[in-house]
């Protein structure tokens, strides 16, 4: 624990979960509930398909860093990021001394179906949405389990059984 808080930070592919699981800890813990993407559409005041179309993926990268730079280590908390989080080691580095980080996963199936109810994700609205998620698994899924403490496959679980194993993951660390 040396140096680190005792917040649970949420990291993951879209679709993973990571979102309702977080609502869920937020209300099972009493602790304050931060989400990165929703910080940034805040800040902007458009959601994140426009952030993406008017100023770039770029832009959008820069403000998740600045998300995760004011999100300070005082208090325990939930922190739930956006999928890109982990394209840059300096936000890992920094989420580390946060807290726990717990990886949600997926099999590509049950992430394809997730991501398919919405189409608020802009890096999937692409010719072949199913070729551009497996295609971008593969590069991250690598980076997200090198950045986790743990975890917790969501493939088959309701998500208040996901809050429940992490809570349950969290008591040995
Ligand atoms: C992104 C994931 C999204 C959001 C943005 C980019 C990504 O968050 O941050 O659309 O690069 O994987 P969710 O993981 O909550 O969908």
């Amino acid at each position: 624990m040396e140096g680190r808080g005792r917040a649970i930070v949420l990291i993951g592919f879209m679709g993973s979960g990571k979102s309702s699981a977080g609502r869920i800890l937020e209300r099972k813990t009493g602790w304050k509930r931060f989400d990165t993407d929703e910080m940034i559409t805040a800040r902007f005041g458009r959601p994140i398909p426009e952030i993406f179309a008017e100023f770039g993926e770029d832009k959008f990268r820069d403000a998740e860093s600045d998300a995760v730079k004011q999100l300070a280590a005082a208090a325990p908390a939930v922190i739930v990021t956006g999928g890109g989080i982990v394209l840059r080691a300096s936000n890992v580095e920094l989420l580390r001394r946060l807290g726990r980080l717990v990886h949600l996963e997926a099999d590509e199936e049950t992430l394809f179906r997730r991501v398919s109810r919405r189409t608020t994700r802009p890096l999937l609205q692409t010719e072949n949405p199913r070729a551009t998620l497996a295609e971008l698994l593969r590069i991250r899924l690598p980076l997200y389990r090198k950045a986790a403490d743990v975890q917790v496959d969501t493939s088959r679980m309701t998500h208040e059984e996901v809050a429940e194993v992490i809570l349950e993951k969290m008591e040995g660390h």
